[in-house]
């Protein structure tokens, strides 16, 4: 994007100036942690984007937009940045065909939908996320709820619901789609055939298990770890993010992955930008991955060369044999979909992947940079 010097503010190299009038696009200076004071170029208008993982292009739950035309749409109307995102977001919780979100998500090892989700505004500095919820279909309003209407900035369990119920959300018994326990009772059947087996192989059956479903075409590949995290860009330069998942399919009850944690599944500072992810939850989590690629981009790094910082990380991070494939790289997939407060973005992963992009030119899905050709087990 071609932006000249007059369409950008210099907010706070003094604060005098900062006071005296020219301000960011927010009407505020953004502010460098490290020396304790707003420097950083922020645009004064940008081209709007909304960027998703590629499951916000796939999905319209029977109706005409996917999530990041529904997004896009709502913040070239001047909608709120956040409430826009979660509106997109909603329409593949909703959708029965996606197995790792929302409604018809993947159960865990009893059979049992937990939810997990976060979203930040980047300009209002508010931040809410629910995790292991159940009988909610759309946690990502109720992480927006929390962010809205508590103090807090994370609720879990029982707690999260009962939250979610005084606030007029609807509960339901069972969130599973005949799709969704049918393969969960797939899974049943084949990893406890005796309905015992000692830990270990238990473990190391149940990956197994998993790979030979995904050969086998019943489970999609993207949709073990699940998830859909979307970020947006308004003309003002304000940037929000959500991330909503049904997390890893069978997982232990009560496990949470990353999507709920702040800095992990989702960051967003309003005046750098904006990072989510999908995929092995518990490597981003180790690592805290979209903090770091919103630090690495306020030391000026772009979208792509943040994104790739990260997965170097947890790439570097990654030593315990059951997780390495035989190139010794890692044998998961982990995706991050970067957006700067300029509308710059990139999806990158560390295998071939592809995410959603929407602009005025409509939605697209494009592939990612990867850190590695190929596929993780290969
Ligand atoms: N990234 C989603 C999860 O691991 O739960």
């Amino acid at each position: 994007m071609n932006i000249n010097r007059r369409d950008f503010v210099l907010s706070g190299a003094a604060a005098a100036f900062a006071a005296a009038g020219p301000k960011t696009a927010f009407g505020q200076a953004p502010f460098d942690v490290a020396q304790g004071r707003p420097t950083m170029l922020t645009p004064r208008s940008v081209k709007p984007v909304v960027i998703s993982s590629s499951n916000g292009n796939r999905f319209k739950n029977g109706g005409t937009m996917t999530c990041v035309e529904k997004a896009f749409s709502l913040i070239t109307k001047g909608s709120d940045v956040l409430d826009a995102l979660v509106e997109g977001v909603n329409i593949v919780e909703l959708d029965p065909l996606d197995t790792s979100v929302g409604y018809g998500g993947l159960p865990n090892a009893d059979g049992v939908v937990q939810l997990d989700s976060s979203c930040i505004h980047g300009l209002k500095k508010r931040a809410g996320a629910v995790a292991a919820i159940e009988g909610v279909r759309t946690p990502s309003r109720v992480a927006l709820a929390v962010a809205n209407e508590t103090d807090h900035h994370l609720l879990v369990g029982r707690g999260a619901q009962e939250f979610a119920r005084n606030m007029g959300f609807t509960i339901e018994d069972d969130l599973n789609t005949d799709t969704s326990r049918a393969r969960w009772l797939e899974w049943k059947r084949r990893i406890d055939p005796e309905h015992y087996l000692d830990p270990k192989k238990r473990a190391e059956r149940g990956r197994q298990v998993m790979l030979d479903m995904v050969r086998e075409g019943l489970l999609d590949e993207n949709h073990i770890y699940g998830t859909i995290n979307c970020d947006g860009v308004s003309p003002k330069g304000e940037v929000c993010g959500v991330t909503t998942t049904s997390g890893l399919a069978w997982k232990i009850p009560g496990r949470v992955g990353d999507s709920p944690i702040l800095g992990a599944g989702l960051y967003v500072d309003g005046a750098v930008g904006a990072a989510g992810s999908t995929g092995r939850g518990e490597a981003n989590l180790f690592n805290l991955c979209s903090f770091l690629i919103v630090e690495e981009m306020r030391r000026g790094a772009s979208p792509k060369d943040a994104g790739m910082a990260a997965l170097k990380r947890i790439a570097a991070n990654t030593i315990e044999k059951r997780l390495l494939n035989d190139k010794g790289r890692p044998n998961f997939g982990l995706n991050f979909y970067v957006l700067n407060a300029k509308g710059e973005h990139a999806g990158v992963s560390m295998y071939d992947a592809t995410y959603a992009v929407c602009t005025e030119n409509g939605p697209q899905t494009v592939r990612t940079e990867a850190l590695y050709e190929g596929k993780p087990t290969e």
